[in-house]
């Protein structure tokens, strides 16, 4: 009997033919895995470059059609979109006027576009004068959240976008009760099919930074590890995501994506049968786009694995500042 071949000669048989390495591959994505974030601002005329997010802009409404026809066209079939409103409020206003940033918005997307599925990041935090994700009432200056106070004000939010026509609703914040108080709302006004993502495991993250920029939205005081997770838990994930598909959620999301990969691959052991996605934010993005800036890296290549790895750990989809580039590179 001949000696078994060793382990390295088995797999190069696997690898010397492309037409065989794709045979095998295990992770493909597409561009229809990915949803692009968009940042939509009031009062200016004219789209303004995010510095920290090179390629990225806060768009004004007046150039919204032009960058919605690109987006369909590269062949993306969804976004999601935050409002940069012109003024804010303890309340946060604007989050739930028909005339507000994000209403309008929506309304200018959808007639460009009907087929571009918008998702509305439902959250309080660009809206209100100190930059928190709910209502608070304390006058101490300690970020306490008033937990039913907030949750009125995100039923009035995601009616007003449902209104506006939006495909899909994504609540941010963390805040106790907020999927079960958005699915009665929306059950109550006739919005029964409209699915609501969760952004269930969001962690307390460094990775948010260039994100801030984008939306003017960095919490005046204190920060927001009262009610994100503790980046040293990993079991919590559970918790959380049980409590969001108990309240009614349709899909669930981890954020950030890259540096909490184990999360992504505990919570699709868990639950199969949920869609689950991920959320590559602001800093992973900047990380990769600073490095190829300073020649470290190879944006193309360290992009690609990334957002392989995200999809490899179990992520359906892939919320990612990519998603553009990504459709050029695919087509090449
Ligand atoms: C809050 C929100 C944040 C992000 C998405 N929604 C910031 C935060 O929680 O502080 C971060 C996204 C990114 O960094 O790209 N509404
Ligand atoms: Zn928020």
């Amino acid at each position: 009997m001949k000696d078994m071949p060793c382990l390295p000669t088995r797999l190069r048989r696997l690898r010397h033919l492309p037409v065989i390495r794709e045979l095998v591959q295990e992770t493909f994505i597409q561009p229809t895995d990915l949803i692009l974030p968009l940042f939509i601002k009031a009062g200016i005329k004219n789209n303004e470059p995010i510095s920290s997010m090179p390629g990225h802009f806060q768009f004004a409404l007046q150039g919204l059609t032009k960058e919605i026809k690109e987006i369909k066209s590269l062949g993306l079939n969804a976004i999601m979109i935050f409002g940069v409103p012109e003024k804010k409020d303890a309340l946060g206003s604007d989050s739930f006027s028909d005339h507000g940033i994000m209403q309008q918005a929506i309304k200018i997307i959808k007639d460009t576009e009907p087929e571009l599925l918008v998702i509305s990041d439902i959250c309080l935090c660009q809206y209100t004068s100190h930059g928190h994700c709910g209502f608070i009432n304390d006058k101490t200056g300690r970020p306490d959240i008033d937990n039913d106070k907030t949750l009125a004000l995100l039923q009035k939010q995601v009616i007003s976008h449902a209104k506006a026509g939006t495909d899909m609703l994504a609540p941010s914040g963390m805040i106790d009760g907020m999927i079960a108080a958005i699915r009665n709302a929306l059950d109550e006004e006739g919005f029964e099919h409209l699915p609501t993502l969760s952004y269930s495991v969001k962690y307390a993250s460094s990775m948010y930074g260039p994100f801030r920029e984008a939306t003017e939205g960095a919490p005046k005081f204190g920060d927001r590890k009262t009610h994100q997770i503790d980046p040293a838990n990993g079991d919590i994930a559970f918790r959380e995501a049980a409590l969001d598909l108990e309240e009614g959620a349709d899909m669930l999301m981890v954020k950030p994506a890259h540096t909490y990969l184990d999360v992504i691959y505990r919570l699709k052991q868990a639950y199969p049968g949920v869609p689950l996605g991920a959320y590559h934010p602001s800093g992973e993005f900047a990380m990769i786009k600073a490095a190829a800036e300073k020649g470290w890296l190879d944006e193309k290549k360290a992009a690609l694995e990334v957002l392989t790895s995200i999809k490899r750990a179990g992520a359906d989809f892939i919320l990612t500042y990519f998603a553009k580039q990504f459709c050029k590179w695919y087509q090449d």
